[in-house]
């Protein structure tokens, strides 16, 4: 999955206008998504983007456990984010990282504005997003498919959350990085209340020339706009196929 390649020639692929997987720079991985696999809980979603694979499972409304954390004007949103062991290329320790525990924090700040949690005071709603395979994306992949899990469990929402990262590549803009992109690449994750036009996560560790950032948030946002298109399909034909077998 990770080719091994040298920065000369990651840089020769991008002059020729093409990416290390013969992607063009605006197009993004093949998407799969299906929802309701779980039977057990209230929304499940698999959610692939290339060789990025993540399950998500919604439980909830629910009681809130440990009581304590209850809040008495809206339900409280819990994300576990976490890696299998087989997900990526070198084994995963199974002992939660730091890693994880931030992007459970940035995952949940990512979907929070979309749900109507004041309709739930002292409930508590869990998700939990398991990356089965990781090629980059992780997070990303885990809200496109938190977001559809939340909306099968019938959680009312003010839109679905949209997500994708956008790389700045040696002055060129790419959407949906892979693995190697990410490590050569300023990698950019976005998440967005589509048809609110609403942000709700943007994150980037590197320098970005300040002159380019308007181009990468209109990448990015044509991107969600495409991936949101086919998180509508995918509920639409779920709904659908459950009318017709009366699930
Ligand atoms: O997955 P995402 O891009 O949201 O997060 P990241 O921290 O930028 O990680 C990028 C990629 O590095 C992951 O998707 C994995 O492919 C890889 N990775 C890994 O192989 N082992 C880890 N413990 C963490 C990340």
């Amino acid at each position: 999955m990770s080719l091994k390649i040298s920065e000369e020639e990651f840089k020769k692929i991008l002059e020729s206008g093409k990416r290390v997987d013969g992607r063009a720079f605006t197009e993004l991985r093949p998407i799969n998504i299906r929802l309701g696999i779980v039977e057990r809980a209230e929304g499940s979603c698999l959610f692939e983007m290339g060789h990025t694979k993540v399950l998500c499972v919604v439980r909830g409304p629910t009681e809130c456990v440990p009581a304590y954390i209850a809040d008495p004007e809206r339900a409280v949103l819990d994300v576990a984010y976490r890696m299998c062991t087989f997900s990526t290329e070198e084994r995963k320790s199974p002992t939660p990282s730091r890693r994880e525990v931030e992007l459970s924090k940035v995952i949940r700040e990512a979907l929070e504005p979309s749900i109507l949690l004041e309709e739930f005071p002292r409930m508590m709603i869990k998700v939990y997003c398991l990356v089965l395979q990781a090629d980059a994306g992780t997070r990303t992949a885990s809200i496109n498919a938190a977001s559809l899990a939340l909306a099968q469990a019938g959680i009312p929402l003010r839109d679905l959350v949209t997500s994708v990262a956008v790389g700045y590549c040696y002055g060129n803009i790419v959407v949906d990085v892979c693995s190697i992109e990410d490590e050569l690449c300023a990698d950019i994750p976005i998440a967005m209340l589509p048809a609110y036009r609403k942000i709700t996560l943007l994150q980037s560790d590197h320098r970005l020339p300040i002159d380019r950032l308007s181009e990468i948030l209109s990448t990015a946002i044509k991107a969600i706009d495409q991936i949101y298109e086919l998180q509508k399909k995918a509920l639409k034909e779920y709904y659908l196929s459950s009318t017709k077998t009366g699930d």
